[in-house]
């Protein structure tokens, strides 16, 4: 339901800012005329921004390999100039900061961390701040009794809109009242992003103070009656479970999948909504997460309990010298290049390293290796059940000298690596139903 619900919430936004972007175009610009030329080299700017996206990425990787400090500054110094570009152009300066956000890379560790870093200040420093700027301009006292009626028409319209235009569309794509119900109230939560709306229409002109009022209660009765509206909704729906915690191994598996075909059985439920991923991000296991769940997915069928795996788990800085050894062992630089970023993918990699009991009397060799397949596979089901994602991946490099040798594998069989970390919220992780009849063939009577 979160997944969900992000998903919406982050198109929403996306389509928010461009009708903004046209608005505080109309309203700055003064002729049709300009304000379209406004709004041209917005798009431009947008455009050569995608354009350069993936040497965006390129160098921030290489930024990355020296360390988070070029990386943090690349990402301020980038921030500054796209919001500049855009205040020069004659929209906000909160327009090029966002299109510099939805431009910038996700999944490289570097700009995770840096980002985390920004977070780390902005929230606790400026965003009390930006609060007290909202609230210095919000005043009830001077807000004319007549007012109040448009107060609650703008409500009125306002849950209208969202709450019922959520809960309508998902109802009428399937779900259930209660489902839609709830993704209507979720989608009805307006939050922060419209109080920095409102603080930009108000700047630019677009909105008088008594409007940006009425707009700013509007705002925080929609927001503050989300939670209790949600349990009402949905407390007692085991589809409702809340998001897995990372460190809790009772809890059932987080939301993702299909609603549909969900049911309230933790097992056929971690089943049904596990999806490789192929982009991640932190958080990992840690390493005494990783260790349970290891423990957990070694019961596995294992004929003999031979145990014929190991793994070797490489996380950090360290991937950037797994990427080397794949550089090293791939055909030409361009094919080096990729494939040296490739460990950047996620934050943790486990090494599946099979090595199987040669001439074992009584499990073959392909016994063995079902049972170190069944271990990964467990292990990928555990790993979701408690939040995390993860995608199984081979490739030459399973093969490459220089990659064993940096892996400390001798004479043992590289099945490729496990890549584990978080699923991006915006990621679809819905699968189609497979046609089970044709794949099961019955010998029986009395069926
Ligand atoms: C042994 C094995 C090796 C795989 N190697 C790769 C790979 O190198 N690259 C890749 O994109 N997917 C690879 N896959 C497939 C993905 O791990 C994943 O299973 C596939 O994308 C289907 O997604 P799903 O697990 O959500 O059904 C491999 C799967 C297995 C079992």
């Amino acid at each position: 339901m979160g997944t969900f619900a992000l998903a919406c919430a982050a198109t929403d936004d996306a389509l928010a800012w461009c009708l903004l972007t046209a608005a505080v175009a109309l309203a700055t610009t003064g002729t049709a005329l300009s304000a379209l030329t406004t709004l041209g080299l917005t798009a431009a700017f947008a455009a050569v921004l995608a354009l350069i996206r993936p040497l965006l990425r390129t160098l921030l990787e290489r930024a990355g390999r020296t360390g988070d400090e070029l990386v943090l500054a690349l990402l301020f110094v980038g921030l500054c100039l796209s919001a500049y570009t855009t205040d020069q152009i004659g929209v906000h300066p909160a327009f090029g900061a966002f299109l510099f956000g939805a431009a910038a890379p996700r999944g490289l560790p570097a700009v995770e961390r840096s980002a985390a870093r920004i977070r780390a200040v902005v929230l606790p420093l400026l965003l009390p701040l930006f609060f007290v700027d909202a609230g210095l301009h919000t005043d009830f006292s001077t807000l004319p009794a007549g007012q109040w009626g448009w107060g609650a028409a703008i409500l009125a319209v306002a849950v209208v809109g969202k709450w019922g235009g959520a809960a309508v569309a998902a109802r009428l794509t399937g779900s259930d009242w209660r489902w839609s119900a709830a993704i209507g109230t979720l989608m009805n939560c307006r939050g922060l992003t419209e109080l920095v709306v409102l603080g930009i229409g108000l700047q630019t002109g677009v909105i008088t103070e008594t409007l940006f009022t009425l707009l700013v209660i509007m705002t925080v009765i929609t927001t503050a009656a989300t939670a209790p509206i949600l349990r009402r909704v949905a407390s007692d729906d085991p589809r409702m479970t809340p998001p897995t915690p990372h460190d809790d191994p009772e809890h059932a598996p987080g939301p993702g999948g299909d609603p549909m075909t969900r049911s309230p059985n933790p097992v056929l439920d971690a089943v049904l909504t596990r999806r490789s991923a192929p982009r991640l991000t932190e958080p990992a296991p840690n390493p005494a997460d990783l260790e349970r769940l290891v423990q957990a997915a070694a019961t596995a069928p294992d004929h003999g309990r031979l145990r014929p795996w190991r793994l070797v788990a490489v996380s950090g800085d360290e991937r950037a010298r797994l990427g080397d050894a794949f550089g090293e062992a791939a055909d030409t630089p361009q094919q080096a290049r990729r494939a040296a970023a490739k460990p950047m993918r996620a934050p943790l990699l486990l090494t599946i390293v099979h090595r199987p009991v040669p001439n074992h009397p009584k499990v073959p060799e392909w016994e063995q290796l079902a049972a170190t397949t069944g271990m990964v596979t467990t292990l990928s089901l555990l790993l979701h059940s408690h939040g995390f994602a993860s995608i199984w991946r081979t490739g030459a490099a399973i093969e490459a000298p220089q990659v064993h040798k940096y892996l400390g594998v001798d004479d043992e069989q590289l099945l490729g690596w496990l890549y584990v970390g978080t699923r991006y919220a915006s990621d679809a992780a819905d699968r189609r139903p497979l046609d089970t009849p044709a794949r099961i063939t019955w010998h029986t009577s009395g069926i």
